[in-house]
This record gives C-alpha cells, sequence and structure tokens, in this order.
C-alpha cells in the first residue's frame, strides 16, 4: 500500500511545552553527533499530540535532529505505526491482513471495518471516531485474527467481538485487550496438554494483557505529563544532563606512584611517559598505564598465525592487531596488563582483550602450535 503525505495539511507543527522537554531528553540519550538515533520517539510523541503525523511535524522533527526531511519522510512512511492522515479521534483499527489471519477470518474483521467506520480505509467514520485500514503481520500469528486498536492487541476475533468492542469503545470504554475467546495467551485451542502445572497460578490476564491494563493507554494519546513516561533517566528535564558514565576501574589492584605496575618494572609514571604511540580514544586516568609492547614490522618466517582462531578476534580485529605488529599467538599470550592498556586503546571496542581472555587463549594456541 503506498503511504503518501496527506493532501491537506496544517500550516506549521510545534510541541507542547512539556512534549518539547521530553523529546530534548530523549535527544540526550544518544552521544553527539548521533541525535537522529531518536527520530522513532520524537516523531511517535509528535503524533501523539496531534493525533496523526503531519508533514510540518516530520520537518520539524528532522530540524530538531538534524536530518533532511526526506530521511524524516523515509521513516514516517515506512513503519505503519506511524499514520500520515487524520485518524479517528477515538481509535484507528489495524486489522491484520496477513496469512494466517486472513485463513482465520480477517475478510470478516473488514467487513465490520466498512460496516460500522467506513467504506474504505483511512476514511472516517461518519462522527470523526474511529478509523481503520487493513496491515502486514502484526506478529501475533498464533492468536488470528487480530487487529490492534489503538497501542495494543486484540486477538482471537470474531467478527461479533470487533463489533461489539468497537461499540464499548464509542461508548468510551476500553474493553481488555489481547485473547477474545478465553484463551489466557496462545496456549492450544483444546487446552494445555503439558506445563499444567504453570494453571495454578496463573494471573487473571496474561502478561500483555495485564500491562495493557494496568498501563491504560490503549486508546489514550500521551502528551508528555505522564511522570512514570516522562524520561526515568532524567528526574528534571530543564536541567537534565545524561549521568556521568561510571569511571572506568581496572579490576587489578593499582601500582602506587613510582612503584612498578609489574614484574616488567615499569612504573605507572614511565609506562605514561615512554609511551610513544599516539592514543587512538581518550586517555582515562583510571585506568592502567600504557606501555607499548614489543611488536614486530612483518610475521616472523613470513608466516602469520592465524589470529582469528582466538574467540572475540575477527577478520577486522586480526588486521589492526596485524597493523599495530601482532602477528603470534605468543606475543599475545605475553602481554602484561600496562601491554593490554596500550593495545586496548587502539582498539574500537575497548575491554574485550579481558572480557575474552586473549592472553589465556593465545598462550593455549601457541602451546597447540608447538606440540
Ligand atoms: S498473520 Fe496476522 S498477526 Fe501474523
Amino acid at each position: 500500500m503506498l503511504r503518501r503525505l496527506y493532501a491537506d495539511q496544517p500550516d506549521s507543527f510545534a510541541f507542547t511545552p512539556d512534549n518539547q522537554k521530553w523529546a530534548e531528553a530523549q535527544m540526550k540519550k544518544f552521544p553527539d553527533g548521533r541525535q537522529a538515533s531518536a527520530i522513532i520517539p520524537i516523531l511517535w510523541r509528535a503524533q501523539e499530540q496531534e493525533g496523526w503525523l503531519t508533514r510540518p511535524a516530520i520537518e520539524h522533527v528532522a530540524g530538531m535532529l538534524d536530518m533532511a526531511y526526506i530521511r524524516a519522510l523515509e521513516v514516517a512512511s515506512f513503519y505503519f505505526m506511524f499514520q500520515l492522515q487524520p485518524v479517528g479521534s477515538i481509535a484507528h483499527i489495524q486489522v491484520c491482513g496477513t496469512l494466517s489471519c486472513m485463513i482465520c477470518g480477517a475478510e470478516d474483521l473488514i467487513g465490520v471495518c466498512k460496516d460500522k467506520i467506513a467504506e474504505k480505509p483511512h476514511e472516517l467514520s461518519a462522527d470523526g471516531k474511529f478509523s481503520w485500514e487493513e496491515v502486514e503481520c502484526l506478529g501475533s500469528c498464533a492468536n488470528a485474527p487480530m487487529a490492534q486498536i489503538g497501542k495494543d492487541y486484540y486477538e482471537d476475533l470474531t467478527a461479533a467481538r470487533l463489533g461489539e468492542i468497537i461499540d464499548e469503545l464509542a461508548k468510551g470504554n476500553v474493553p481488555v485487550p489481547g485473547p477474545q475467546n478465553g484463551r489466557y495467551a496462545a496456549e492450544p485451542l483444546s487446552g494445555l496438554t503439558s506445563l499444567t502445572d504453570h494453571e495454578a497460578g496463573k494471573a487473571r490476564y496474561n502478561a500483555s494483557a495485564q500491562l495493557a491494563t494496568d498501563i491504560g493507554d490503549t486508546v489514550k494519546r500521551i502528551d508528555g505529563t505522564e511522570v512514570p513516561l516522562l524520561t526515568p533517566w532524567v528526574k528534571d528535564p530543564k536541567t537534565a544532563t545524561v549521568p556521568a558514565k561510571k569511571k572506568a576501574k581496572s579490576a587489578a589492584p593499582k601500582p602506587a606512584a613510582d612503584k612498578p605496575a609489574d614484574k616488567t618494572g615499569v612504573t605507572k609514571q614511565q609506562a605514561a611517559a615512554t609511551s610513544k604511540a599516539k592514543p587512538v580514544g581518550k586517555s582515562n586516568p583510571e585506568t592502567v598505564a600504557e606501555a607499548q609492547p614489543e611488536t614486530l614490522t612483518a610475521p616472523r618466517d613470513g608466516s602469520a598465525d592465524d589470529l582469528k582462531k582466538i574467540s572475540g578476534v575477527g577478520p577486522k580485529l586480526e588486521g589492526t592487531l596485524n597493523e599495530l605488529g601482532f602477528w603470534h599467538f605468543d606475543q599475545i599470550a605475553k602481554w602484561t596488563e600496562a601491554d593490554v592498556a596500550w593495545v586496548d586503546s587502539r582498539l574500537k571496542f575497548k575491554g574485550r582483550i579481558e572480557r575474552d581472555n586473549w592472553m589465556a587463549q593465545a598462550a593455549e594456541l601457541a602451546k597447540a602450535a608447538k606440540a
């Protein structure tokens, strides 16, 4: 189905002050220069505010995130969660029309939508309260046929039950989401044949239906003032900054000033002073000082070990290690803590040497190669 911008657009868009704060706090979740990563939640909030995603809203969000408009439109037009035209003031009903649901009666559900809402998808009902569309698989195939109404799933539907749900919503009630035929979750229709002990202690609703009931925003639009929905990692969005990362600590005991860092006899101070190579990343004062390990300019006898045999080393990392002057298992097996710090600061993902214990692995591989 083509997903295009609606013909009749408002002139402008602005977030409410609460939503603006919320959106700015979302942007702080990502490193500088990566704010575009916040596009989905911020577009979603714009939709929650307006009811649908207008062109000025998409452009506004693109501007906030320093993105080309077309990039933001690509996201908005790709996902069915974004409504590119006005939807019903109470609910927009998305009926799954993919295989399982179609086999199990999706066409009957669509018939109900046509009867009760509007003949065509994306048309508003006469009272403006509902709209509907057919969507691709919503991942609830074991409970086919189903429909997403607002933010939640109504599963194991029949035409009659969907009609009742629409009537209930029109009256201002919100039927409990989840299976509508008495099933608890996605167990066999004929009942459980195993894990029957679980039956006794189960809650009234399955976890998804329970959460939907507890949160209570199935068809309610959030507006940014809800306390639990206001970025939990930020206490006061007005003054908030992302909490500073905990300082990395070396698991090994740190040497005292001018005392040898390890059995090489290199002191913390000397190691820092004699390390000639330029560090790639920022140095962390809390970590062990670097010392350049012994390196080679080429593999011995022109034959390098296959460093990819070390778990955690792929072709890219092997290339980096070779560039740094490491070609053999026995070189890596000998690394001291200061050597590890030197190599680590030149790798993109720090900490993986210790995490995967490259030295122990390399020692084993060197031993095996000699045997
Ligand atoms: S086919 Fe309908 S949810 Fe997957």
